[in-house]
């Protein structure tokens, strides 16, 4: 099974923490949509999308990248990092809409924000993703396999 996951991480790296842990045990490529635009993935069997979420949304780099980028039929997942830790995956989901995607999962978890206002209060979510974030991450990931 060949896994991809692509992500932008632009304000405190929390979703690359999670993406590089889940790179590292599983083995499975990383991909930069700040810096790389346009991929053929063709080869690939489940393709992750993974972001920080800024006003609500997935970055939109990533949400770009799939819009153009993502073949039809494919299995798919979606990581998100944030200040309330919710699920933010309805923000990319008219960009993988008419591609027969099956998504297989979602997993979100609290990134540290300094964001505006927070920034005087030292932030929020202070020291996520942690440890068992990660586990967490991992344990996602080892279960769509
Ligand atoms: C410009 C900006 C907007 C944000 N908007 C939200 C938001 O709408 N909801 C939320 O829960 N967190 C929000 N956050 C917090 C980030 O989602 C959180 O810190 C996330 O872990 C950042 O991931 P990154 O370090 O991978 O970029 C925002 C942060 C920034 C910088």
């Amino acid at each position: 099974m060949k896994s991809i996951i692509v992500y932008a991480s632009v304000h405190h790296g929390n979703t690359k923490k999670i993406v590089d842990a889940i790179a590292e045990k599983y083995g499975i490529e990383t991909l930069d949509a700040l810096e790389t635009k346009e991929k053929d993935l063709s080869e690939y069997d489940l393709i992750g999308f993974a972001s920080g979420i800024y006003a609500g949304s997935f970055h939109k780099s990533v949400i770009e990248f799939a819009k153009n980028n993502l073949p039809d039929g494919k299995k798919i997942f979606y990581i998100m990092t944030s200040a309330m830790g919710k699920d933010f995956s309805k923000s990319i989901a008219s960009a993988v809409e008419g591609k027969n995607a099956n998504v297989l999962g979602a997993f979100s978890c609290h990134g540290y924000n300094t964001f505006g206002p927070f920034k005087l209060l030292g932030g929020t979510s202070k020291g996520h993703p942690d440890e068992q974030d990660i586990r967490n991450a991992l344990e996602f990931y080892g279960n769509l396999l």
